[in-house]
């Protein structure tokens, strides 16, 4: 297994980031967070583990609409400390760990909940083993990552077209889809590791660590957010993020 890699602590990649998500026209604010949030259940009186919470956003949130304890952990020092500046809440605490080591954490949870991390991590399989034991029975996993139409291709470290564009249609390449292995992409200049699994993957990942599949969604933008930025018309019919709710049996 590789160690995984700690990006958010890389300066450039940082401040990109963060600038990124400070204009609050970008696809987390405008498609995943809106999408995810309608997927949660009732947040009231709920000890929540929020694994790769970056700035603590969605911590703060699940707070503020009554959740017992909130515990955010990531493997960024730069995000922890933002997320640490950021809280005013008693009841939530942020840690820097890494979501390969959570089986450190000596505590059960009613929900566990992931926004855009799950495709850092090498080994899905090990991460929904050690969620499924951080789970109350009954108790919700709801995550979103990159889906996998969208991190399938591998561009062999050059500058490569994702699409081609014939009589005004767009076509999207979907190559490599069922090698599930590492990617690694220039993302903010900087060289990114990512992780490649087909649906297969991840849904049986799910059920074979006594899991249940509750809801699957695949992201669609909504007009809004095509107002806003009208490239994301190309995600209408080709998504970008995939999100999975799931039970602990
Ligand atoms: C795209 S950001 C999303 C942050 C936050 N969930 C949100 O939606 O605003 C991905 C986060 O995952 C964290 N991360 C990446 N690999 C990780 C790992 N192996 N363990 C824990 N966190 C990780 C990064 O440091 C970063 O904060």
């Amino acid at each position: 297994m590789e160690k995984p890699q700690n990006i958010y602590d890389n300066t450039k990649f940082f401040e990109e980031y963060q600038k990124m998500r400070e204009t609050k026209i970008n696809a987390n604010e405008l498609i995943e967070i809106p999408e995810i949030k309608s997927m949660l259940p009732d947040l009231k009186d709920k000890k929540i583990l929020d694994l790769g919470c970056g700035a603590g956003g969605m911590s703060r949130y699940f707070a503020e609409n009554g959740a017992k304890r909130v515990l955010g952990v990531d493997i960024s020092k730069n995000m922890i400390n933002l997320a640490k500046k950021e809280n005013n809440y008693k009841n939530v605490e942020f840690k820097v760990l890494e979501m390969e080591r959570i089986l450190k954490i000596k505590e059960k949870f009613d929900m566990v909940f992931s926004s855009l991390a799950f495709h850092y991590v090498e080994d899905f399989e090990k991460l929904m083993k050690d969620i499924s034991n951080l789970l109350n029975p009954n108790g919700i996993l709801i995550f979103s990552q990159e889906h996998p139409v969208a991190t399938a291709i591998i561009y062999n470290g050059k500058e490569m077209e994702k699409h081609i564009d014939i009589n005004g249609k767009r076509y999207y390449l979907l190559s490599d889809y069922n090698n599930n292995s590492k990617r690694v992409l220039n993302w903010n200049m900087q060289d990114t590791v990512k992780y490649h699994r087909n649906f297969s993957t991840i849904i049986n990942s799910i059920i074979k660590n006594n899991m249940q599949i509750l809801e699957v969604r695949e992201s669609q933008p909504e007009k809004e957010a095509v107002k806003q930025v009208p490239k994301y018309k190309y995600q209408i019919d080709r998504p970008y993020f995939l999100y999975i709710k799931a039970k602990k049996l």
